[in-house]
């Protein structure tokens, strides 16, 4: 039989990595590397990197395969092009474990953050093993997202005391997302949705590249800031070639001080 290892890395910081994702990366044969886009180069250094400074046993190997890219532009639908990036994601994984994991042998996926937000690896594994085509044990290693990380670099909590909090994306504020939670974190935003807010009182917590060397945190009003925000991110885009963000949007408060 053979076992796959999905392994939640941390979302930026190598010391994000927990003791489980070390003992996890101590077992692991082949780790299976798809990375793309223009920041293909620096998440797969920082792989490498985990697996040179963690794992004390040699003979481990990589394998790279580009990672399928989804349709993008106008008249694309979204939702469309998602479901064919993961059958086309699908077929590479099936292709992978077929040819390169052997038999009793271990491979694992390095995912970013956490396996359970905003990833498809669990989904398309799951795909695979109800396709019939290939057969596999597997387990999840979870791992600290960018969410904690942003809430931990600006020293907040997410939530109001007793109140909820909403995950959602760039896309969805953008098109007018109308939230009941009063704390709302906005990730995968590629069109500067915080500048289409309506309540500009709200308070925003941004943070960019978190947990790494060119980490960027602004926080205040939306409306003091998002102008700045919109200029540092452009910047730092450029600049890097490729930029990860996430914020933070919450009521201010008005009465009590100890939510
Ligand atoms: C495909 S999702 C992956 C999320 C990941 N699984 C997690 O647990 O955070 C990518 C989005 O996560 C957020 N993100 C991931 N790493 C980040 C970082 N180091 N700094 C800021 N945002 C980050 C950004 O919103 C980015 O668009």
């Amino acid at each position: 039989m053979k076992t796959l290892l999905i392994i939640g890395i941390g979302a930026g910081d190598p010391d994000y990595i927990t003791m489980q994702a070390v003992k996890a990366l101590n077992r692991t044969d082949l780790f299976f590397l798809m990375d793309k886009g223009p920041a293909k180069d620096a998440l797969i250094d920082l792989r490498r990197e985990l697996c040179e400074r963690y794992i004390e046993r040699p003979g481990y190997r990589f394998v790279e395969a580009p990672s399928p890219e989804r349709a993008r532009g106008a008249g694309v639908d979204y939702q469309a092009s998602v479901a064919e990036l993961n059958r086309d994601k699908q077929r590479t994984f099936e292709r992978l474990i077929d040819e390169e994991l052997a038999d009793g042998e271990t491979g694992a996926f390095l995912v970013w953050g956490d396996p359970a937000l905003y990833d498809s690896t669990i989904r398309i594994l799951r795909a695979i093993l109800d396709s019939g085509r290939c057969v596999f044990e597997f387990e999840v290693i979870p791992g600290i997202t960018s969410v904690q990380a942003l809430a931990a670099q600006h020293k907040v909590p997410l939530n109001r005391i007793g109140r909820p909090v909403e995950i959602t994306t760039g896309r969805r504020l953008a098109a007018g997302q109308v939230s009941a939670a009063d704390s709302l974190v906005v990730m995968l935003d590629a069109e500067d949705a915080y500048r289409q807010v309506a309540d500009q009182d709200l308070e925003i917590y941004w943070g960019a590249y978190l947990g790494t060397p060119q980490q960027l945190l602004i926080a205040g009003r939306l409306g003091d800031v998002a102008a700045e925000i919109e200029r540092v991110r452009k910047a730092a885009r450029q600049a890097n070639g490729w930029i990860m963000d996430t914020y933070l949007l919450r009521k201010p408060l008005l009465r009590k001080p100890e939510d």
